[in-house]
């Protein structure tokens, strides 16, 4: 049996009081045998820190990773967060999600360096597309299937198409691939029981601790 990824993506959303109140939350529902997914939190950087903090001390299993990093190494570059930053803090970084080649031209070019810096600071880069002809670089173990029409829209994608595009990902490539857009408790089940894919990326119904717990809930 497979252990699915589950990703919970929070984007731009949540104080740190808010972001402390779910952690508090979703740590009460969390059994204490655990579950059977690899449950992967990526809350916005500044609550990072909390979210490791509260891991270590309640000695829970939770992974975290970072919405994004910096094409450019440390240093003199400010506003920007680096992979050497990162590395201690998270386990794994998105890259390439839809929002940010849409609203802030990150480019094949650009990801390909932020690629790069993940790989070298030993970060695992879960890299999205929405289409299978996408460029996946080098070095990509994980893809993230995310059709444009299913984000955030409610119109998810048929799970024998997605599981079909996961198909096409994996041709001649040793990559794990997980399906993103409009997952609910609901229909998790429906992607997860098909072939090729690996789990799962929630954005929306992340942002609620039981509604993220009843997707995982689903799968255990
Ligand atoms: P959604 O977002 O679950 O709100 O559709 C998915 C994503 O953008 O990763």
């Amino acid at each position: 049996m497979k252990r699915p990824l589950i990703v919970g993506n929070w984007k731009a959303h949540k104080d740190l009081i808010q972001a402390k109140s779910w952690t508090e939350e979703f740590s009460r529902l969390w059994p204490e045998e655990g579950v059977g997914a690899e449950v992967i939190i990526t809350p916005a950087f500044i609550h990072l820190p909390l979210f490791k903090d509260f891991i270590a001390q309640k000695n829970l299993p939770w992974k975290l990773a970072a919405q994004d990093l910096s094409s450019y190494p440390s240093g003199a570059y400010t506003g920007q967060i680096s992979a050497e930053m990162l590395s201690g803090l998270v386990d794994y970084v998105l890259l390439g999600h839809s929002e940010r080649r849409n609203y802030f031209q990150e480019s094949g070019g650009m990801l390909k360096k932020k690629v790069e810096q993940a790989v070298k600071f030993h970060l695992q880069p879960i890299y999205c597309v929405s289409e299978a002809k996408m460029l996946v670089p080098e070095g990509v173990e994980i893809v993230a299937y995310e059709p444009l029409f299913a984000i955030g829209s409610g119109q998810p994608d048929t799970p024998e198409n997605a599981s079909q595009v996961a198909e096409e990902i994996k041709k001649g490539r040793g990559v794990k691939v997980l399906y993103g857009g409009s997952v609910k408790p609901e229909n998790a089940y429906s992607f997860l029981s098909q072939p090729n894919l690996d789990g799962l990326m929630v954005g929306g119904a992340s942002l609620k601790a039981w509604e993220f717990w009843e997707i995982i809930k689903n799968v255990v």
